[in-house]
């Protein structure tokens, strides 16, 4: 069984690399990573003015211990784009086997700047080169970032550019924002437009309240605040939703980005057709060591498949994501309880009666459940706390 994969030509020796963002804001940061196991990683986003951020500009919502949604307000990268250059290139000379991802932004109006910093970072040695389209702040409010990814005309005339300059020979991706109202509209315009792939998503439009015993904003700078970019655990559905529909339509090779926290998590945006995943926020709480276990947890879920490398399974399951108006018709389910699992909760009963269909009393303590009223919607199977719901398909005609 082997990890190895490849993403437009390039090989990675696992599937694992490191999102644009404060992991790898630093080339000695990347050569840390690259020691413990990542394969590749993008750098922080380069651009060619200088960026000052402020501090604070974190916040996080909790569920028990666990930090399950992140936001930051965190500007491209410090270093410039010289600094960066001198850092790749070393880099490179080291790991020749790990593949680095350029990250640049100009704005919708500059040609040159877009094409000097890609020619930078293929000159300095890098294998591909993401397109950054997608920053929900700070950038925006320039005609910048997420202002160009939601606009199919301008992400075109950006990537036609880079195209069209005839200097490049390495792949082109440009990294959308799921804020928009059709993300495979604006894929499609890119495709034509010459890009080779995509990475999906980059952080959400967010706001993160308030701390009601202060009074203060989350984050808190100064005593204000302002929109920030989404990431974390959270926003994994969303960024799911986003790369489905991109390896649907218009179908180029998708590097998947947003909420991935383990290899399982992995090999769900592998199964829909993305060769490489990427990770922010959770290498940015838990540290470069993780990659260890992502490797292990992908093997694991290889081997309940019996697949022996990620060629077997990339893909495997787009197809089972389809439009609402094809879904299987005249489907009909019904709720069976397995009575020595109960533990005689209520939880079924109540999310029935105030949530679902009221198919569900409980008179001599086990729930009961009536096939007439049931109409198979799943939610008593979703709030039982043991599992003792299961929803069976039925023959209606029987
Ligand atoms: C603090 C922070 C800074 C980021 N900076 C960049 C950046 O400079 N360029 C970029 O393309 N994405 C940037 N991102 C977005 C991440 O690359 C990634 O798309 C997003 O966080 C979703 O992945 P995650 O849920 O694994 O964090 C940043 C994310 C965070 C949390």
């Amino acid at each position: 069984m082997n990890l190895r994969t490849s993403y437009l030509g390039v090989n990675f020796e696992n599937p694992f690399i490191l999102a644009s963002a404060p992991p790898v804001a630093t080339g000695d940061m990347i050569r840390r990573a690259f020691d413990e196991g990542w394969s590749g990683a993008v750098i922080k986003t380069l651009c060619c003015d200088s960026v000052r951020n402020f501090p604070n500009r974190f916040a996080v919502l909790r569920s028990g211990n666990r930090i399950t949604g992140f936001e930051n307000l965190e500007l491209l990268s410090e270093q410039t784009p010289d600094d960066w250059y001198r850092d790749i290139t070393a880099i490179k000379a080291d790991y020749p086997n790990r593949p680095i991802i350029g990250s640049i932004m100009g704005d919708a109006c500059s040609p040159d700047k877009w094409i000097s910093l890609a020619k930078g970072c293929q000159d300095a040695g890098c294998d591909i080169l993401e397109l950054n389209f997608s920053c929900p702040h700070g950038y925006p409010e320039r005609g910048r970032g997420a202002a160009i990814g939601q606009n199919a005309d301008y992400a075109a005339q950006i990537t036609r550019w880079l195209v069209e300059c005839n200097e490049l020979s390495i792949p082109l991706v440009p990294k959308l924002t799921s804020a928009v109202a059709n993300i495979q509209h604006i894929g499609e315009e890119l495709a034509l437009a010459g890009a080779h792939g995509f990475c999906a998503i980059n952080t959400i439009p967010s706001f993160f309240g308030f701390d009601l015993k202060t009074l203060r904003p989350r984050p808190d700078i100064g005593g204000m605040t302002s929109y920030g970019g989404y990431s974390g655990p959270g926003i994994k559905p969303i960024a799911l939703r986003a790369v489905s529909a991109l390896c649907k339509s218009p179908g180029l090779p998708v590097m998947a980005c947003g909420g991935i926290t383990n290899g399982f998590d992995a090999a769900e945006f592998m199964l829909l057709g993305a060769p490489l995943v990427q990770l922010a926020t959770e290498v940015m709480l838990h540290g470069f060591g993780m990659v260890n276990k992502m490797q292990l947890e992908l093997r694991e879920f290889m081997e309940w498949h019996q697949f022996d490398c990620p060629d077997d399974f990339i893909g495997h399951c787009l197809e089972q994501v389809t439009d609402y108006g094809k879904l299987p018709a005249g489907l009909h389910s019904i709720a069976v309880l397995q009575p020595d699992r109960c533990t005689h909760c209520g939880a079924c009963t109540i999310a029935c009666r105030d949530g679902g269909y009221q198919a569900i009393s409980c008179s001599d303590e086990l729930p009961k459940i009536d096939p007439a009223k049931c109409v198979g919607c799943s939610l008593c199977s979703l709030v039982c706390p043991v599992g003792a719901i299961k929803m069976s398909n039925i023959d209606k005609k029987s």
